[in-house]
């Protein structure tokens, strides 16, 4: 146990009748750069006002080091708070926003201009110390907020979706500000998004929740590509979802489902799934391969599927194929390639998507198998 980990045990909060948090159980460790990520409304910010100690949970323990903080003021639990406003004294220059703590607790001059200086340098600020709130960009705002919070030298800095309000670019440098700071300060930051791009690109490890409970926690590559439900495996990133019943297990490796549309489909092998079981297989567009020639039929390649092409979107760095299996618009897939490589120079006289087009993938090739109703029901 560190000093400024965070450990969260049984914790519930419900508004108005309503279960907002629901036995919320999390460890974060000192240091680390721990992302809360989920759809609105899901009980990010009710959970982070809790940690601050703005809302007091209705049960349960937060422990801050060895001690459980859940009945201290938030001005005596060493954490500070980001928000998604940014909060500046209006009248206040940048250089005195930041110091204003310091100048409270009346510390000597000397001290308070070096901490500063620190500070703004930290957040990059220099050219800019004079100005007030209203003649600096929101990402400067956010950024006197950021060393604002930081020169109170907390254990524990909580940033409740503090980029929201800025553009898609100034977000992303931003962004990679923030890490280059949070490598520089060392101190744990947990920050709220429901972005999950932004909470895969910077985060040491994401909790992923919806309606109050935490589904997952693990690695920005664990969640991405071994999600626990159908729920994470859409939430990041995109997916292909299908439905079907085990119909044979075929050894220890494999299982084959039936769908009505798809026909046979070969699956990895899981423990818990039994023939008759009803499952919901997800596989990611980037895992699927998409081919105008019929690969061979084999272990390697079990699912080939053909498939009418009815959408190609050029992204730039990748092509997004949308096409539907069997030419049913009831089974639409997405698949994702680096590289437009179907567009050769063969394809100038015949749009490629009116052939007969393939994709097919190994059965083993990193999908998750939900199931969704058990035989025994
Ligand atoms: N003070 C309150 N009184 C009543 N209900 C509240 C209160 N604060 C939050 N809620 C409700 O609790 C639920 C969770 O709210 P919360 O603000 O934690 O969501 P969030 O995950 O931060 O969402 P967003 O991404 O939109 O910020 C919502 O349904 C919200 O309406
Ligand atoms: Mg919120």
């Amino acid at each position: 146990m560190k000093k400024n980990d965070i450990r969260i045990e049984n914790l519930n909060k419900s508004f108005d009748g309503e279960k907002v948090l629901n036995n919320i159980n999390l460890t974060i460790d000192d240091g680390e750069f721990f992302t809360i990520l989920g759809p609105s409304g899901c009980g990010k910010t009710t959970l982070l006002r809790m940690i601050a100690g703005f809302i007091s949970p209705d049960s349960g323990a937060i422990y801050l080091g060895d001690k459980n903080i859940v009945n201290l003021p938030p001005n005596k639990r060493n954490v500070n708070t980001i928000f998604q406003k940014y909060a500046l004294f209006p009248h206040l220059t940048v250089y005195e926003n930041i110091a204003f703590t310091m100048r409270i607790k009346r510390l000597p001059e000397n001290m308070i201009k070096s901490e500063v200086s620190k500070y703004i340098d930290l957040v990059g600020l220099q050219d800019h110390i004079n100005k007030k709130p209203n003649q600096l960009s929101g990402g400067q705002q956010q950024r006197v907020s950021i060393a604002r919070a930081l020169i109170n030298k907390p254990g524990v800095l909580l940033l409740d979706e503090p980029l929201s309000a800025l553009d898609a670019k100034l977000r992303q440098n931003l962004l990679i500000e923030l890490d280059n700071i949070h490598d520089e300060v060392g101190i744990t930051f947990i920050f709220i998004t429901h972005d999950q791009q932004e909470a895969l690109s910077i985060s040491d490890r994401i909790a992923v929740m919806n309606k109050g409970n935490i589904l997952q926690v693990g690695t920005p590559a664990e969640v991405y590509e071994a999600p626990v439900n159908s729920f994470v495996a859409d939430f990041l990133g995109d997916n292909n979802f299908f439905e079907g019943e085990i119909i044979s297990i075929i050894d220890d490796t494999f299982a084959k489902l039936k769908n009505p549309i798809l026909g046979e489909i070969t699956i990895e092998m899981d423990k818990k799934i039994k023939i008759g079981d009803y499952v919901r297989v997800s596989i990611r567009p980037e895992k699927l391969k998409l081919s105008k020639v019929k690969p061979v039929h084999s272990i390697k390649n079990p699912n080939i599927l053909k498939v009418y092409v009815h959408e190609v979107i050029y992204s730039g760095f990748q092509s997004k194929y949308f096409v539907w299996i069997n030419n049913n618009k009831e089974m639409p897939f997405k698949i994702f390639k680096q590289h437009a490589i179907y567009f050769d120079e063969e394809d100038e006289e015949v749009v490629w998507w009116d052939e007969e087009a393939y994709i097919y993938w190994d059965a083993d090739d990193g999908f998750l198998v939900e199931v969704i109703q058990d035989e025994a029901r």
